[in-house]
C-alpha cells in the first residue's frame, strides 16, 4: 500500500460500568470474546490494514491492557519446555504484532478528550480511531477503503451503517448527501445520540474514523456537549461545514457489537460459530438448545 504511515489510536479509559463486577479491576477492553481479549481483535483488524504504530489510551486499571502486549518471559519458557508451540504462537503474537504504546487520559471527559490525549504520539500524521466497542469481521475490510477515501479526498472519513431507529440513539448520527459511489456519503452534519424522532437519517457513526491531525485544533476548543462530554461528534460537525469536509463509507459486512452484555453474548456466540475448531460442536449444540425456548 503506497498511503502516508498511519498511526492507529485506541480509546480504553472507559469505566465500564455496564459490566460491573467483571470491570471493577480490570478495563473492559480486556474482557474475552471467545479466547482473545477485545482490544485485540481491534489490533489485528489495525494490523491487517498494514498500521503497525498503536496507542491505547489507558484509564486506571492500566497494568492489564500492559501486560496483555507485553511478553512474559515465564509463561513463554514454560510452553517452551513443554513443546507447546501453538499456545507459545499465540502468546508472543499479542506482543509482536504492532508497536504498541500507551497513554494516560486522567479524567476521562468524553471520546474527543481522549483523542486530543494522542495529540504528541499521532505528530504530523493522518490517523485511524479505532473503537473497542465495535468488531469488524476480518473477512469483510473496512479500514482499507477507508483509509483509500483518505487518500482520495484528503477529508475526515468515518465508518456508518444502517441502524434501525430503536437503536439509533445510542450513536453519532450523520446527515449525507449521496457521492457518485453508493458506498460514500458526503456528510454535511453530524448529530451525537439523537432520540429516533430527532435522527437525521438512519445512518450512525460506527466506531472507524481517519483523521489528519487538524482534528486537534478543533478538539482543542470544542466545548462539552452530549452528558457533559467532549464529544468527537461535535469536532466532526464543526469540520463537515469547511474545506475539505467529512465523507461517510457506508459498511454492509459483519460488525459485532461488543457495547452492552446483551450485544457481547451474540458477538460470542456469532464468532465462536463460525470458528472451525468450535463451529462444529457449538451449531448443532445451539440448535437444539434454541429448540427447547
Ligand atoms: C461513541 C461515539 C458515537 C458512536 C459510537 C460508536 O459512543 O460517541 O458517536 O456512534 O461510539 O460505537 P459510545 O458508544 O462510546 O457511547
Amino acid at each position: 500500500m503506497s498511503h502516508k504511515p498511519f498511526k492507529a489510536v485506541i480509546p480504553a479509559a472507559g469505566l465500564g460500568t455496564r459490566f460491573l463486577p467483571a470491570t471493577k479491576a480490570m478495563p473492559k477492553e480486556m474482557l474475552p470474546v471467545v479466547d482473545k481479549p477485545a482490544i485485540q481483535y481491534v489490533v489485528e483488524e489495525a494490523v491487517q490494514a498494514g498500521i503497525t504504530d498503536v496507542l491505547i489510551i489507558i484509564g486506571r486499571n492500566k497494568n492489564n491492557l500492559s501486560n496483555h502486549f507485553d511478553s512474559v518471559p515465564e509463561l513463554e519458557s514454560n510452553l517452551l519446555r513443554k513443546g507447546d508451540q501453538e499456545k507459545l504462537a499465540k502468546v508472543q503474537h499479542s506482543s509482536d504484532m504492532a508497536d504498541i504504546h500507551f497513554v494516560r487520559q486522567g479524567d476521562p471527559k468524553g471520546l474527543g478528550h481522549a483523542v486530543l490525549r494522542a495529540k504528541a504520539h499521532v505528530g504530523d500524521h493522518p490517523f485511524v480511531v479505532m473503537l473497542g466497542d465495535d468488531l469488524i469481521d476480518e473477512r469483510d475490510p473496512l479500514l482499507t477503503t477507508m483509509l483509500a477515501e483518505h487518500e482520495r479526498t484528503g477529508a475526515a472519513i468515518v465508518a456508518l451503517m444502517e441502524v434501525d431507529s430503536a437503536h439509533i440513539h445510542q450513536y453519532g448520527v450523520a446527515v449525507v448527501e449521496t457521492t457518485d459511489n453508493p458506498d460514500v456519503v458526503k456528510i454535511t452534519g453530524m448529530v451525537e445520540k439523537p432520540t429516533a424522532e430527532e435522527a437525521p437519517s438512519n445512518l450512525a457513526v460506527i466506531g472507524r474514523y481517519v483523521l489528519a491531525p487538524a482534528v486537534f485544533d478543533v478538539l482543542e476548543h470544542t466545548q462539552p456537549g452530549k452528558g457533559g462530554e467532549i464529544q468527537l461528534t461535535d469536532a466532526l460537525q464543526e469540520m463537515a461545514t469547511s474545506e475539505p469536509g467529512v465523507y461517510g463509507v457506508v459498511f454492509r459486512g459483519r460488525r459485532y457489537d461488543t457495547g452492552d452484555k446483551l450485544d457481547y453474548i451474540k458477538a460470542i456466540v456469532q464468532l465462536a460459530a463460525d470458528r472451525d475448531d468450535l463451529g462444529p460442536a457449538l451449531r448443532p449444540w445451539f440448535k437444539e438448545f434454541a429448540a427447547k425456548l
